[in-house]
């Protein structure tokens, strides 16, 4: 097999992008898309000329699809891919795979189950000043990271929140900016660190959107399994937004460094990507100095293409290759777990006043 038959569930903002990858990618065979708002499916069926469904189940019955896209709202996420999985069809999610641990257990349970491949998006892995910090901390080249963190000072106009009816609840997106825009960096640090977190002690709070149920705001302490130590600061309530960074420290005192985002994280559908991604730290020894070219060329790279559109496909063309190829796709849903375990223990550590120890069960 050198094409993988492919279909969509969810066809809003991120939705969009998805649909543009799985019409261009070599090993796609884009064959169906699905929303409950059928005049959605519909728009995006003409638009990619293929066939447009109201119901998962009928499309998976009807269409003999092998890969199926998720990008329906969080909570919403656990039903179409368990319905895959149930049909032996791959699933590849949006983040963060689910808003709990339970559904994100099921998830997995019924992928093992099938023998079917579970991914979930998190597309900045495949950013190059990311790439590069993992090749450095791969190599050895900060000894054995210690120390991580990540600064998100981003920002969400009420506006935003009354852009769909999901948004904002407890009970319709799960949470605010740990269930929405952190699980981008829960995932890096703990891929970057090399480890899991071990134990967390956090606190979360709505500090200037009273329109909203869900906490704006996030912060927590982490000590990671093997005895490394990381801090997380995550935040939708500065304006303007100023920038989201990861930094790695390691046991040589070397450092390395990203700036993910600079000002708001984009928002799928409505913002553009405005600035590059860039590292922002480097002190291995002997490598000082090259910060500046690989700043030029990360500015370079990002005046030729879409930044938007190309991590995405980037992912969804690994996942591809990687049914292909009967392999586990970059990032696996326990990847995705281990996501959602930790800011689920932030929660839990806010309310219980006390750290708590992971891995957690469902
Ligand atoms: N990786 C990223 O950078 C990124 C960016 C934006 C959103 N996302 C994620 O993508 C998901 C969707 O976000 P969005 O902004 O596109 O939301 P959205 O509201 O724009 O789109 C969701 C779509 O899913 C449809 N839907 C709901 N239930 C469905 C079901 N059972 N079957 C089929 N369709 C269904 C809705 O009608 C809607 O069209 C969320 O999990 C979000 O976190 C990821």
């Amino acid at each position: 097999m050198n094409r993988v038959r492919t279909a969509l569930a969810g066809c809003g903002k991120v939705g969009q992008i998805h649909a543009l990858a799985l019409a261009a990618l070599a090993e796609s065979e884009f064959v169906a898309v699905c929303d409950v708002d059928f005049q959605r499916a519909e728009s995006f069926a003409t638009r990619h000329g293929v066939r447009p469904y109201n119901d998962v189940t009928r499309m998976l019955e009807e269409s003999d699809v092998q890969a199926l896209l998720v990008a329906t709202p969080h909570p919403l996420h656990v039903e179409p891919a368990l319905e895959a999985a149930e049909a032996g069809v791959h699933v590849l999610v949006e983040k963060p795979l689910a808003a709990s641990l339970k559904d994100c257990d099921v998830m997995l349970a019924a992928a093992r189950r099938h023998g079917t491949k579970l991914g979930v998006i998190s597309q900045r892995r495949w950013y190059e000043p990311v790439r590069r910090m993992k090749a450095a901390i791969d190599a050895g080249k900060i000894g054995r990271p210690v120390l991580g963190s990540f600064i998100m000072y981003s920002w969400r106009d009420p506006s935003y929140y009354l852009s769909d009816p999901w948004r904002g609840r407890w009970d319709t997106e799960g949470g605010g900016v740990l269930v929405n825009q952190a699980p981008h960096m829960l995932d890096l640090l703990q891929w970057l660190m090399d480890d899991d977190v071990a134990e967390v002690g956090g606190y979360w709070a709505n500090l200037n959107h009273p329109s909203v149920e869900v906490e704006d705001s996030a912060v927590a302490a982490l000590r990671f399994r093997n005895g490394g130590l990381g801090s997380i600061v995550a935040s939708l309530a500065q304006k303007p937004g100023i920038y989201t960074k990861v930094h790695i420290h390691g046991s040589t005192g070397a450092s390395v460094g990203v700036e993910t985002d600079r000002g708001a994280t984009f928002i799928a559908g409505m913002s553009a990507i405005s600035e590059p991604p860039l590292n922002d730290l480097w002190t291995i020894p002997g490598e000082e100095d090259r910060l500046v070219p690989f700043q030029a060329e990360d500015r370079a790279r990002f005046q030729v293409l879409d930044a938007v559109t190309h991590y995405h496909a980037l992912q969804i063309q690994d996942f591809l290759q990687a049914v292909i190829e009967d392999r586990p796709p970059l990032v696996t849903g326990n990847d995705g777990r281990r996501v959602v375990a930790l800011f689920q223990a932030i929660y839990q550590s806010s309310l219980e006043g006390k750290s708590i120890k992971l891995p957690t069960s469902s």
